[in-house]
């Protein structure tokens, strides 16, 4: 089967994917950006079965339901903190994105939305993130997947501009 990918500027609470992507810390208890977002549109439910995870390290991710979203899950990733790019960032970043498909993978998903990680508060400078996202997610998907669509949930813009100029559709 063959998985599309595509980038769309949006906002990621309002999509109705099997799964959304948080950009999450590692506490998993909520903060700013798209993160505060989440939480908001998602309600308290949500807060209530993070705090039974335990946290989540950076470039891994772990899965909750979606309680009052579209969505019907959410799967937390926590992104690397940009310190330059030469302290594992970009292993971590990719990690990320192949930890959350495995994830949906492993659940059964078929269709879940990527906001760019790591790019807000973080600080990863956007195109080489764009990179990555775009990188690891091909490589995935080019295995035979169960999933049938990959979105990349851009917020601005200028991001989905980005996505568009590496050929994301
Ligand atoms: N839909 C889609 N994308 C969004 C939305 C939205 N509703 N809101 C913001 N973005 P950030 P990070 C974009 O800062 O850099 C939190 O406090 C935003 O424009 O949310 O990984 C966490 O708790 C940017 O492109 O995440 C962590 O502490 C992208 O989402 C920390 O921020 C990521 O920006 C994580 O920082």
């Amino acid at each position: 089967m063959t998985t599309r990918l595509h980038a769309i500027r949006g906002d990621i609470t309002k999509l109705e994917t099997d799964a959304i992507v948080n950009a999450a810390n590692s506490s998993l208890l909520g903060g700013g950006g798209v993160d505060g977002a989440i939480h908001r549109a998602a309600g308290p439910g949500l807060l209530e079965e993070c705090r039974l995870l335990g946290g989540c390290k950076t470039g891994d991710a772990k899965i909750t339901k979606g309680y009052r979203l579209k969505a019907k899950h959410v799967i937390h990733t926590v992104g690397p903190v940009w310190h330059g790019g030469k302290s594992n960032e970009p292993e971590q970043l990719a990690s990320c994105y192949r930890r959350s498909l495995e994830i949906a993978l492993a659940n059964g998903l078929s269709s879940i939305a990527f906001p760019c990680i790591s790019t807000g508060v973080y600080g990863y400078p956007p195109e080489a993130a764009a990179d990555i996202a775009i990188k690891t997610v091909r490589e995935f998907v080019e295995t035979e997947t169960s999933l049938k669509e990959v979105i990349f949930c851009c917020f601005s813009e200028q991001d989905l501009q980005l996505y568009q100029s590496m050929g994301s559709e």
